[in-house]
């Protein structure tokens, strides 16, 4: 059978990351022989070196590197170092908040996760560390940057560029449908992040509204990597599965193998809710609608153009063999019809201007934030100094980013 969600809130869903602390967990008690012990500390990502090991009072610190083959502490970054000032994402373990660095007055959203929370839920074999990713992917135009990372007694915390557009499901919900042009442009960014992630061997898993962000000037920022599949080359297949059955393809819900082409269903799933304002096959009635993912034929309503329909059934093919994108990833995309008129290298430079720009006041403007999240309290515990917490070790990382906070730019 295929899991549910555990929770309706979908933004910060952090099931991978749970499976990589208890990795992390098991790791300390294993130190000298454990393999994830030695990845971390002989990491190829030679921009980042994992701290050794928190100071004796435990305090949250992350260790600067100014050159990745020196390993010289620079300077630390803690809890303490950012006012915490709304909450702009929940998730089952912890809260997302946009959050001031105090000394450059830069706005973050520090995605904060309660380590009792993680430690007591029970592992998820095979599934892949949002950490991990966000780590491996620093460098994609269209996914959400990690500054840092540190932990406290209680808690984890995860740096992230603020994109201050909000949720594009926030956007087309308000909107009902998109219109093709503005449509082609997410559908195309997100497939370049896609693309670029299937080129290290991740599967995102879980694309959908939700998941897709804004950045200031209206590009895509694909955010929550906490489902993500590593180490999936082109033929590689998997069965595991937690997600929203929405956007589920049938091969996950059958429980069959399924590899990165899961992710080419989503974005027909997406694709599809921006063009007519709901998912394929949806009904009200959640086992209907999985009866129909699996079983109805795809009816594409009038309305929209051809090549956008024709993309969508290449899309939705329940095949996933002959489902567009089944072999050669991307490229296939991008030769469709309806990308006819996006020129990739240019979208990737992100020199097309996109279709809807947010209206912002400045950089730390919340109005395209979901106001169910911006009205919860925040904890002023959050910038606390604790003493003597269950170590997470390998978490505390820094990027070479970090050194705009002590640069100054
Ligand atoms: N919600 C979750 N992550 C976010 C981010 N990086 N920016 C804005 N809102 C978010």
């Amino acid at each position: 059978m295929v899991k549910k969600a555990k929770s309706p809130v979908t933004y910060a869903k952090m099931k991978g990351i749970v499976s990589y602390f208890t990795a992390l967990i098991k790791d300390k008690k294993l130190r000298s022989s454990h393999p994830i012990y030695h990845h971390f500390y002989h990491s190829r990502m030679d921009f980042l070196r994992p701290e050794g090991s928190l100071s004796d009072d435990d305090r949250a610190t992350a260790v600067c590197y100014s050159n990745p083959v020196r390993e010289e502490p620079q300077s630390q970054v803690s809890a303490g170092d950012f006012d915490y000032l709304k909450v702009i994402g929940t998730g089952s373990f912890g809260k997302v908040f946009l959050a001031t660095h105090r000394e450059n007055g830069k706005y973050y959203a520090v995605k904060v996760l309660q380590k009792h929370i993680i430690l007591t839920r029970k592992e998820e074999r095979n599934v892949m560390c949002e950490h991990r990713v966000l780590l491996k992917t620093l460098n994609h135009p269209f996914l959400v940057k990690l500054h840092f990372s540190f932990q406290t007694k209680e808690r984890l915390y995860l740096v992230l560029d603020y994109a201050c557009g909000g949720e594009l499901f926030y956007h087309l919900q308000r909107e009902g449908v998109f219109g093709e042009a503005r449509a082609r442009f997410y559908a195309a960014e997100m497939a370049c992040a896609l693309g670029y992630l299937h080129s290290l061997k991740i599967v995102y898993r879980d694309l959908k509204p939700e998941n897709i962000l804004l950045d200031s000037a209206g590009h895509v920022v694909l955010t929550d990597f906490g489902l993500c599949k590593e180490g999936m080359s082109g033929r590689g297949t998997t069965r595991t599965f937690c997600g929203t059955p929405e956007y589920l393809a049938p091969e996950v819900l059958l429980q069959e193998e399924y590899d990165r082409t899961v992710d080419w269903w989503g974005l027909g799933a997406v694709l599809h809710e921006m063009l007519y304002g709901l998912p394929p096959f949806y009904n009200a009635d959640r086992l209907e609608m999985l009866r129909n993912i699996i079983y109805q034929p795809l009816a594409l309503k009038a309305g929209v153009s051809s090549a956008a329909r024709d993309l969508l059934k290449r899309l939705l093919n329940r095949d996933r063999a002959k489902r567009l994108g089944a072999k050669r990833d991307l490229i296939e995309l991008q030769s469709h019809a309806f990308f006819s008129p996006i020129q990739w290298d240019e979208l990737v430079a992100k020199k097309i201007q996109p279709p809807y720009v947010p209206v912002l006041s400045g950089p730390g403007d919340l109005t395209n934030i979901d106001p169910r999240f911006t009205e919860l309290p925040v904890p002023h515990s959050l910038g606390a100094c604790e003493d003597h917490g269950a170590n997470f070790p390998g978490f505390t990382f820094i990027n070479e980013n970090i050194l705009s906070l002590t640069r100054g730019h």
